[in-house]
């Protein structure tokens, strides 16, 4: 049985002021039936960790660097986020895709340095309105897949995050048969590389404008084992609305 996921990625928003959102989100899940995960930036994973001690609420990083420690400006190691408090770290998220031109090759050596470290590595995957009409999503995500994720890669270290670049953050969400279409076909692939045993272990989660009022139907679907959300894991509130959904699917 594969463990449901929460997972809320802050992105570059969040100062200190942030933080009693995380502690009323930690008052209401003090134990949960469900992983729960926030990643806020990096500048409060030390006291985001803090505050979420003795919860159910665990501590991700955004991103992290290949390299263990070196002359790096401005980078973060897996290292350096697990001595943080980090349990995880999302990875080849399509904002720093794009913004920062990671490819599939950055991804993989940046996982190989998360599962090292100990860390799982939440490796997203996700098409373009532009490759979805053009009916390439799957070999776009199956080009994803051999191109990011470790031969190292298991159960235990490794989450993929389907997020579709135009459903995130636009209120847009692809239909359930989308949703669920792609989700089995990135089981099928796991299965085909890793064997059955780690391919079915391995949790895939959703992400693109979740929100309290369509996860549960979300959760439904089949392979999905729980969501990469972003505005709404910024409200204690709203993200609580989501992990009840999931607890109750
Ligand atoms: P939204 O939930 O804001 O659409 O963002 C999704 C996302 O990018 C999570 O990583």
């Amino acid at each position: 049985m594969r463990r449901k996921l929460a997972a809320g990625n802050w992105k570059m928003n969040g100062t200190g002021a942030a933080l009693s959102e995380l502690e009323a989100l930690c008052k209401s899940h003090p134990d949960a039936s469900v992983d729960i995960l926030i990643c806020p930036p990096a500048t409060l994973l030390s006291r985001a960790a803090d505050t979420v001690r003795g919860s159910a609420v665990t501590i991700g990083g955004q991103d992290c660097h290949a390299a263990s420690a070196g002359a790096h400006t401005g980078d973060i190691s897996a290292e350096m986020l697990l001595d943080a408090g980090a349990t995880s770290v999302i990875l080849g998220h399509s904002e720093r895709r794009v913004d920062h031109e990671e490819h599939d090759e950055d991804i993989r050596a940046k996982a190989c340095a998360a599962m090292d470290a100990g860390l799982k590595a939440i490796i997203c995957v996700g098409e373009s309105l532009e490759q979805r009409e053009a009916a390439n999503t799957l070999d776009i995500i199956g080009g994803q897949m051999s191109g990011s994720i470790p031969d190292q890669a298991t159960g235990e270290n490794l989450i993929i995050a389907y997020e579709p670049i135009w459903a995130i953050g636009t209120g847009k969400v692809p239909t359930l048969d989308e949703i669920g279409e792609v989700h089995d076909f990135i089981r099928a692939r796991l299965e085909r590389r890793f064997g059955e045993g780690v391919g079915r272990s391995v949790r895939l989660v959703y992400g693109g404008s979740v929100k309290p009022s369509n996860a549960a139907e979300i959760f439904a679907v089949s392979n999905v084992d729980g969501a990469l959300v972003g505005g709404a894991s910024l409200k204690a509130r709203d993200f609580t609305g989501i992990i009840q959904a999931l607890e109750s699917v």
